[in-house]
């Protein structure tokens, strides 16, 4: 609705119970390694599953990586919530931030007082396949008629979009190359993070080069893993300890091929997505305490902190060389280590974010907690940047 005038939710909605597992390689079957993420969100609320009213959860690749295509009835009953609505959402690499925000609306609007929203993939050879075979899996979120057949992949996506802003901006590879040397610090903070192991600028520069400019350590890796957050109304909140409010979500799609995008380095979506959320929110940029970003590749992160109003266009690159996104920087971004060194499960990813978000507001984030954070703002892609969401969330004072 374009009438200049702020519309808020009705009702808000909180997260009540945040979980997840360790990001990384896992023996345990699908169904048993979202359950573990789903208990962890379950004791942490203090929920009983027979009191979730539905389920909303995120698996991209399930079809062809697992063979099944009919997730929902499996994961609900297998965490005791039998008989429940249960919804599986596919949206590439932002699927559970999508499942989120459906979980999101269904306690706005009054249909539901709790409900639980999720993801879970297994992306690593323990689904015997391996790195060029899921690369190929990965692939089938790219444009099917155009870029598919043309043989890009999205290390090869993101590269182009990362070209481009390098030639718009001067960005520069030692520029992307901090963001990775961040992110695996703060990886080694975090007892969940797939990576624990710091690196360096030169070790980032002389890594192989998987798609000019990006080396091996600009990428995010293959991960399994699995997270979940418990969504409450407003009014379900009072019950529980200690409610983390969501204030906005947005979420925006954009056209798919990178050839038929008007503004790359294509980052309408997380703009789009960007400014309805804050608009919800009653919020801007500036009051951003700190970002949880989608950086499956250096030049991702870089992108969307622009994208996010964090930094005007191409200050990102700059920012990120001068500390400015550390944890001790004026805007943290990826305090969790974020997808380069958590790990990126791809259905895991979205709500993975929002329990670090719930994590740092409560300040219960151990040695990477940030200093007193009052609001944060969470950004989840997927594809060609062709799905944004982007969630915006407060600390109770
Ligand atoms: N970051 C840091 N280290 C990584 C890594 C990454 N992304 N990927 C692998 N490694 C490490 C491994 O732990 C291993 O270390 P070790 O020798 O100490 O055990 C070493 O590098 C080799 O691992 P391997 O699994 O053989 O690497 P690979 O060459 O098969 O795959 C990539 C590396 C970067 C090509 C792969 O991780 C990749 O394609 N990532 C992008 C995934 C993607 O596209 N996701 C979707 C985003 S939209």
């Amino acid at each position: 609705m374009d009438d200049g005038v702020v519309h808020q939710f009705m009702a808000r909605a909180s997260i009540v119970g945040a979980g997840m597992t360790k990001f990384g390689v896992h023996e345990r079957p699908l169904p048993d390694l979202f359950a573990d993420a789903a208990f962890d969100a379950f004791d942490d609320s203090g929920i009983e599953p027979p009191e979730i009213e539905a389920l909303y959860f995120g698996n991209a690749m399930g079809g062809m990586t697992e063979n099944d295509t009919h997730l929902a009835p499996t994961l609900a009953s297998h965490i005791g919530c039998t008989g429940v609505p249960a919804q599986r959402f596919e949206d590439a690499c932002a699927t559970s931030a999508t499942a989120f925000k459906h979980a999101v609306e269904a306690v706005e609007s009054g249909r539901h007082d709790v409900v639980l929203a999720g993801g879970v993939e297994r992306c690593t050879p323990e689904t015997g396949l391996d790195t060029g075979a899921m690369t190929k899996v990965f692939v089938s979120a790219a444009h099917r008629q155009y870029e598919q057949p043309a043989g890009l992949t999205f290390p090869g996506v993101f590269a182009l979009l990362t070209k481009r802003h390098m030639h718009e901006y001067g960005t520069t590879e030692e520029h992307l190359a901090e963001v990775a040397v961040k992110n695996h610090y703060n990886g080694t903070l975090n007892p969940r993070a797939h990576f624990g192991r710091e690196t360096s600028v030169e070790k980032v520069l002389d890594s192989p080069i998987v798609a000019d400019p990006f080396h091996l350590m600009d990428c995010c890796p293959f991960s399994d893993g699995a997270s979940a957050v418990v969504v409450a109304s407003e009014e379900a909140a009072e019950s529980f300890e200690n409610p983390v409010d969501v204030a906005g979500v947005g979420h925006a799609t954009d056209v798919v091929p990178l050839a038929d995008k008007d503004d790359l380095p294509a980052t309408q979506a997380a703009r789009d997505a960007a400014s309805q959320a804050y608009e919800q929110a009653n919020t801007t940029a500036d009051a951003i305490d700190f970002a949880e970003i989608h950086d499956c590749f250096t030049g991702a992160e870089v992108m969307a902190t622009e994208a996010l109003g964090l930094f005007e266009d191409g200050a990102g690159g700059p920012a990120a060389a001068a500390g400015r996104t550390a944890l001790d920087g004026d805007v943290p971004v990826n305090p969790s280590g974020g997808l380069k060194a958590k790990g990126h499960p791809l259905g895991a990813t979205g709500t993975a974010q929002l329990v670090e978000l719930t994590e740092q507001l409560r300040g219960e984030a151990g040695d990477r907690q940030l200093d007193d954070p009052e609001r944060a703002v969470a950004h989840n892609l997927g594809g060609d940047a062709a799905t944004t969401v982007v969630t915006v969330m407060e600390a109770r004072r």
